[in-house]
């Protein structure tokens, strides 16, 4: 099967030599062709270049992108779409005045949904997951990466970790999984972090990775959560078990848990509303990616990470959703690369790059996703007719996306 895209109006994201990511000044390139044609040969780039130069002759099926603009999907290197229910009553207690945290102390946040999700079966928690999935894909979303921690118990932890699995055997995206068992103490360890931590390391890690169930280990390195200790402890015995660390660090606060991420070669540091100096200090010259997740500031009122902070540092940066019931109800990658311009200064260019190299090489996909490059899987979006794709992020609240294709197929 081979695809022919012609007479688009511009294809971002060309590297012909290709990057595994940018960072600093360069983020502020976005390389593009405009005028342009896209190949693709059963689902992988073949070809790409301008009109004036096409020597295609024969294909398939040819689609006219007159007037927009094509690019890679988006990579979202940080979810937690597989859970129970929803927690709306929490977001109406915030609005009459209760903190996330307060919440959280009430027995409402992770714990409200472990409780839902303990009470779900693994069929109907896929069902739910997956209808979030198709909402993703349709939203432009085109590689994930899914966390367990609603489950807080070995059994719940697993169904989480299959139900990820059953999704990755059925969609064509990639997905990839990552062990979240440290995400908050359960109520039946109130009073016994440590406990709950053995349960984490000796029961459910080496069940984890015994079923092949993760590609990553993480961990809620938080004030109240789990200490730079603890985080230490869980991603030693997580490479052990071969998982590498993604972490959720300096959320709230910052306790070092960047440090401890890159000390363990994490391969992304994700939230980071909090930074020191010394946290982006400790990010120079490391394999880590620092990942924002602005739409989880905007949904709580939270500080937005220091984008401008961490890029004219030289560092690269990564946008993902946060897809979770409690601190980010959205999927929505088109809101997360638009407030990113809006509300962290990145110009329009180094969000792309944050939103689909970046991000494919904070879940490690870099190599096959992430950029039109010859070799790559074609997932693709392909927009409604737009002046410039300065637009994309400009019209904040409206849907610019025409088409979606997953290796060469359109998605309906
Ligand atoms: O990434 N911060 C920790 N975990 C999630 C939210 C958890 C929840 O409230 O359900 C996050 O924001
Ligand atoms: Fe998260």
């Amino acid at each position: 099967m081979t695809t022919l895209i012609i007479n688009i109006k511009e294809l971002l994201q060309v590297r012909e030599t290709p990057v595994e990511k940018v960072a600093g000044p360069d983020m502020k390139t976005l390389p593009s062709i405009k005028n342009a044609y896209l190949y693709i040969e059963s689902g992988i780039i073949a070809d790409f270049g301008k009109m004036s130069e096409l020597e295609i002759t024969s294909t398939d099926e040819i689609i006219d992108a007159s007037g927009k603009v094509v690019l890679p999907t988006w990579c979202d290197s940080h979810t937690h779409i597989v859970y129970a229910g929803n927690r709306e009553q929490e977001f109406v207690d915030r609005i009459n005045g209760l903190t996330y945290e307060e919440i959280a102390n009430r027995g409402g946040g992770i714990l409200n949904s472990a409780k839902k999700l303990q009470e779900t079966s693994e069929e109907e928690l896929y069902q739910q997951s997956a209808q979030r999935l198709k909402e993703v894909i349709r939203l432009g979303t085109g590689a994930v990466e899914i966390k367990s921690g609603y489950g807080l118990t070995t059994e719940a932890e697993l169904k989480m970790l299959r139900v990820i699995k059953k999704l990755r055997e059925n969609y064509q995206i990639p997905i990839k999984a990552t062990f979240l068992g440290a995400h908050a103490v359960p109520a039946n360890y109130k009073g016994d972090k440590d406990g709950y931590m053995d349960l984490v390391i000796d029961e459910m890690l080496p069940q984890v990775a015994k079923e092949k169930l993760a590609d990553y280990v993480d961990v809620f390195c938080e004030t109240g959560y789990f200490s730079v200790e603890d985080t230490e402890r869980l991603l030693s015995a997580g490479k052990k078990h071969g998982l590498t660390p993604k972490i959720h660090v300096n959320q709230f606060t910052a306790i070092g848990g960047v440090q401890a991420g890159v000390a363990y070669d994490a391969l992304s540091v994700d939230h980071l509303e909090e930074m020191r100096p010394e946290d982006i200090e400790a990010l120079n010259g490391s394999d880590t990616m620092p990942v924002a997740l602005p739409s989880c500031s905007y949904f709580l009122s939270i500080p937005y990470t220091p984008a401008r902070d961490i890029i004219d540092a030289g560092l690269p940066l990564a946008l993902a959703t946060d897809y979770n019931p409690g601190s980010t109800p959205s999927g929505n990658m088109n809101f997360v690369v638009s407030t990113a311009c809006i509300k962290m200064k990145m110009t329009p260019e180094e969000a792309i790059n944050a939103a689909t190299i970046n991000g494919a090489y904070a879940m490690g996909v870099s190599k096959t996703h992430g950029s039109i490059t010859v070799g790559k899987h074609a997932n693709v979006i392909i927009t409604k007719p737009i002046p410039s794709y300065g637009f994309m992020p400009y019209a904040f609240g409206s849907n610019v996306i025409d088409t979606v294709l997953i290796d060469g197929k359109v998605m309906e």
